[in-house]
C-alpha cells in the first residue's frame, strides 16, 4: 500500500490507476479505524478497481470545546489495518495540503444541514462539505463511500455533490454494531466500561420506539417515553430524538413509509448517534 501525504505524488499515482483503466473508489475517514470503517473498505473493494483511503482529522468540522485534541490518532496501526484488507492508497495528506496558507473557501449546504447535529453543533456540516468537496477533487474517484451511521452528513454530501456537478457515485453503507446493538464509533473508545453497558439503552430505545411508530403509535408519547427511558439509563442530555424523513430530512409528526429515527445524546463527556428505518 503506498501512504501519499503531498498532492504531487497523489495525483501520479491516481493518473497511474487511470491510465489502467481501473474504477477508483474513495473511502474519506478521520482515522482511528474500526469494522465499520472496514466495511466501507469492504464494499469499496467489492464495486471498484482500486481503493483510495483518505485519513485527516479535519479541524473545521470540530466546534469550539469539541475533543479535536483528544480525537484518537494512531495511523501506524490504521495503515497496517488498511493494508491488510487490501487497500492499494492511504492519502494521509500534512494539513497543508487541505489548508494551504491564506484559505479563505467554505462550502454551506443549507435545508439538510438544518436541525439533527446541525442545530447542536453550528458549523460542522460546513466543514465536513468543505473537507469532503476537495477530497473529491483531489482524487477524482469514481465512487465515494459513507456510512449511513452519520445518516445527516451522508445527505448533505449527496446535496453537495448535485449542487457542485460532482458526477460521481455517493454510496452509503448500512451501519455496523456490536452485537448488542451498539453502532460502532471511533467515539465508542471514550466510553468507560459501565457507560459502554448503559450505552446499550440507545439502540434498545430506539428500535422499540420505530417498532411503535410502525405499528400506528401516536410518535409525540412514543418519542417521550423513549427519551424518559434514556434518562433513567445513564444518559444525562438527549440533543434529539426525532422521526424524519430518511430522503428530505423532514421532521414528521405521524408515521410514513420512509420515516427514519434520528437521535443524539450524552453519556458521560461522550455524544453517541445513532438512526434506525421505521419500518
Ligand atoms: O465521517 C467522517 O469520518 C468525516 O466526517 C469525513 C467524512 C471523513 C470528513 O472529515
Amino acid at each position: 500500500m503506498q501512504i501519499v501525504r503531498q498532492l504531487a505524488p497523489l495525483r501520479d499515482a491516481l493518473a497511474e490507476f487511470r491510465k489502467a483503466g481501473l474504477k477508483i473508489g474513495l473511502v474519506p475517514t478521520m482515522g482511528a479505524l474500526h469494522a465499520g470503517h472496514m466495511r466501507l473498505v469492504e464494499v469499496a473493494k467489492q464495486q471498484c478497481d482500486v481503493v483510495v483511503v483518505s485519513i485527516f482529522v479535519n479541524p473545521t468540522q470540530f466546534g469550539e470545546g469539541e475533543d479535536l485534541d483528544a480525537y484518537p490518532r494512531q495511523e501506524t496501526a490504521d495503515a497496517t489495518l488498511l493494508e491488510a484488507a487490501g487497500v492499494e492508497l492511504l492519502w494521509a495528506p500534512t494539513a497543508d495540503q487541505i489548508y494551504p496558507s491564506g484559505y479563505a473557501t467554505n462550502v454551506s449546504v443549507s435545508g439538510v444541514s438544518d436541525g439533527l447535529c446541525g442545530a447542536a453543533r453550528p458549523g460542522h456540516f460546513d466543514g465536513v462539505a468543505t473537507v469532503v468537496a476537495k477530497l473529491f477533487n483531489q482524487t477524482r474517484p469514481d465512487a465515494a463511500f459513507f456510512g449511513e451511521k452519520d445518516f445527516q452528513q451522508l445527505a448533505v454530501i449527496r446535496r453537495m455533490a448535485r449542487d457542485l456537478d460532482f458526477t460521481h457515485d455517493i454510496v452509503g453503507v448500512p451501519t455496523v454494531r456490536d452485537p448488542d446493538g451498539l453502532a460502532l464509533s471511533s467515539r465508542n473508545a471514550y466510553l468507560t466500561g459501565e457507560q459502554r453497558a448503559n450505552a446499550v439503552a440507545l439502540p434498545d430505545a430506539m428500535r422499540e420506539a420505530a417498532k411503535a411508530i410502525a405499528a400506528g403509535g401516536e410518535v409525540a408519547a412514543i418519542l417521550s417515553d423513549a427519551k424518559r427511558r434514556l434518562l433513567d439509563s445513564g444518559f444525562h442530555k438527549i440533543d434529539y430524538l426525532e422521526l424524519r424523513d430518511a430522503n428530505t430530512l423532514a421532521v414528521l409528526d405521524i408515521f410514513a413509509q420512509s420515516a427514519r429515527l434520528f437521535a443524539a445524546a450524552h453519556i458521560g463527556e461522550t455524544r453517541l448517534i445513532d438512526n434506525i428505518p421505521v419500518s
